[in-house]
């Protein structure tokens, strides 16, 4: 390789390769680092704002906006990149094509493009004979593609720290991503070409120059031969990330996935052998073994002795299943978390996120500590050492039935006699619950069928601590969207659970929106506030109505399908500049 350039020279060129690709790393750890700034000063705020809140009923100060911070709410953080579409998916007929990143999100993104584009041309020799400029792009390349392969594994992992510290959901991080994916393959690709250039015209020490120089080379050298592979590799990977594949094909992306990832690693291992740009294909190799074992820790050790975790599924009207989860090592739950569930008799070692809507221990007030101290101080009492005895917590997911994984889950269920069923199962998590509500006067919780499951523990949360005076919640209002009544069913001894719990009448609304109700008698309001209505709800009007009886601060959060999702983003961006509102979104997928 190279030859032209005196050894000198090259080897300032590659320690300049390396010095560019720092770049790269340090910008973007800039970038998080003031992101971590920004959420601390956010947290602030929302902490001062919950204590002057407390024994405070008109919160008057808080509803009032600060027009520059809605501004940027309105036009940057919370706008949909062009008119109104975020998370509804993009359609091509029935193929759902991907979504479009938020206006922040395309700035980040258009940044981070244009750094790399910038810094795979920047200082480089184009006056020269265009052979050494072949090399210097070919190597500059490869080594910015390599360096970007850190952000992109980070960005994988279930278990990636910024998601706590940015407060920024799996989802986004998946989003972002899938572009640094595109970014890096872009950079092989170019890697490879600029390469085949280089052969083709120059040729190889033994042969002339000409295509066969290029063919011949990767027969004969190894060195070219892997990078062949992990290049190819590398656009089979981007093109079976589609959104279409990967949600009509979830279980089979997957393992798709993760077979190229490792023939990405283990070509590129013998393509770089020997040179300085190992070392990012070591980092990036620890960060995705360490996530997995992290992952399998996890596992071990929420699942492995006690008896394990057992999964009671129950079917439920309307295509759903109750399960409750009997823990063997609990923890203190929080709202908004979910959890990944195996059931190995049903679907192998696939794991499927789900929710936790309810746990049967009181929400926050437990430590982790004082639960097991719990757990001991039951056993000497019980005086039994039959570890089946022992009082375990246990967690409820509802589940809608899909096509795949719970489809045979559900048909087993139907199939048993009163539809009950046992099976031995594993729970990976708790992963999420970073969104805190407890500084906002009014709360506003937006859900679409199943979607109620991430809403119901924050209703919970909201209403304990309203009656335990901990938080600024004076007005909490849950809109749900059902399609059918029945559908009430899932969370319905919640429901009645919460519905008793003291100070409930002073803060909680409800309002249930049935889409295709069989007849008008199914809809009766049981209350002044439960309240249900036949078809869909004008989310706007909604919003607004709230927003002029606003206390406080108002929060705004919304679990459901894309579309819905974007009327309440839409509502709540409108509402900027008069009110102080904050908009989060949870979705159910990625
Ligand atoms: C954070 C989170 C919380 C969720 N909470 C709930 C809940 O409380 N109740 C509920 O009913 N559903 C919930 N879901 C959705 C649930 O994970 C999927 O419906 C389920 O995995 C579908 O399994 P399936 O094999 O039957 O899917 P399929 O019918 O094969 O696919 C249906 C859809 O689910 C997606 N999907 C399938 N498997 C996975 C997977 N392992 N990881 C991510 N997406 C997948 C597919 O891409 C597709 O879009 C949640 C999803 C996420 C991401
Ligand atoms: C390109 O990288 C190779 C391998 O590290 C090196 O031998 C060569 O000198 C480099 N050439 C230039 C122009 O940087």
């Amino acid at each position: 390789m190279g030859g032209i350039d005196p050894p000198a020279v090259a080897a300032a060129i590659v320690v300049n390769n390396m010095l560019f690709s720092h770049y790269i790393l340090i910008t973007l750890g800039a970038t998080v680092i003031s992101m971590i700034i920004y959420r601390i000063a956010i947290h602030s705020v929302q902490d001062i704002r919950t204590l002057t809140c407390l024994n405070n009923d008109s919160q008057r100060y808080f509803k009032m906006p600060n027009p520059k911070f809605g501004w940027i709410k309105q036009h940057l953080l919370y706008a949909p990149l062009f008119r109104r579409r975020h998370q509804q998916q993009m359609r091509i007929g029935p193929v759902e094509t991907g979504i479009l990143p938020t206006r922040f999100q395309s700035m980040l993104l258009a940044g981070i493009i244009a750094m790399n584009v910038i810094l795979s041309a920047y200082g480089i020799e184009w006056n020269g004979p265009i052979i050494t400029k072949l090399e210097h792009l070919r190597n500059r390349s490869g080594t910015l593609a390599l360096v970007n392969m850190i952000p992109l594994v980070i960005m994988a992992g279930r278990n990636n720290p910024l998601i706590g510290w940015l407060k920024i959901s799996y989802c986004t991080f998946n989003l972002i991503h899938r572009w640094f994916g595109r970014i890096v393959a872009s950079l092989a690709v170019a890697h490879g070409a600029v390469e085949i250039m280089a052969l083709v015209i120059r040729g190889r020490k033994t042969s002339t120059p000409g295509w066969e120089s290029f063919s011949g080379t990767l027969k004969e050298v190894r060195f070219i031969t892997f990078g062949f592979v992990a290049l190819v590799a590398m656009c089979t990977i981007v093109l079976t990330s589609w959104t279409a594949f990967r949600h009509a094909f979830y279980e089979t992306f997957l393992h798709v996935h993760i077979a190229l990832v490792s023939l990405i690693m283990a070509a590129l291992w013998i393509h770089l052998d020997g040179l300085p740009q190992m070392a990012y294909l070591k980092a990036v190799i620890s960060i995705w073994v360490v996530e997995r074992l992290i992952r399998l820790s996890s596992l071990m050790y929420r699942n492995v002795g006690r008896s394990g975790t057992n999964a009671d599924i129950e079917v439920l009207p309307g295509d759903a299943m109750r399960i409750t989860l009997r823990l063997a090592r609990p923890w203190a739950f929080k709202p908004g978390q979910h959890v990944f569930l195996t059931i190995p008799s049903v679907g192998l070692w696939t794991s499927h996120p789900f929710s936790i809507a309810w746990s049967d221990a009181p929400p926050q007030q437990l430590c982790p500590r004082d639960l097991e101290k719990g757990v001991r101080t039951s056993q000497t009492s019980a005086q039994t050492i039959d570890t089946l005895a022992l009082p375990q917590t246990s967690v409820s997911l509802i589940i809608r039935r899909r096509a795949g994984f719970t489809n045979h889950l559900h048909r087993k269920a139907l199939a048993t006699l009163n539809h009950h069923l046992s099976l031995p199962a594993l729970v990976e998590g708790p992963y999420g619950g970073t969104q805190l509500l407890q500084s906002y006067g009014t709360v506003m919780l937006f859900a679409a069928g199943v979607g109620i499951t991430h809403q119901v523990p924050f209703v919970r949360d909201l209403l304990a601590g309203y009656a335990a005076g901990t938080v600024a919640a004076r007005r909490v209002l849950l809109v749900w969207i059902i399609r059918a009544p029945e559908h009430l069913e899932w969370i319905r001894p919640w429901m009645t659970t919460m519905l008793s719990m003291p100070g409930r009448r002073d803060v909680l609304r409800i309002l249930l929106f049935v889409t295709r109700p069989r007849s008008s008698k199914e809809i009766h309001s049981p209350s002044s506030t439960v309240q249900m209505f036949p078809g869909k709800p004008n989310v706007d009007a909604l919003v607004e109505m709230e927003s002029r009886e606003q206390v406080g601060a108002m929060g705004v959060g919304v679990c459901g399908p894309g579309g819905l999702g974007d009327d309440v983003r839409a509502a709540v961006r409108r509402r900027q500049g008069a009110r102080n509102v904050d908009f989060f979104e949870n979705g159910f997928g990625w």
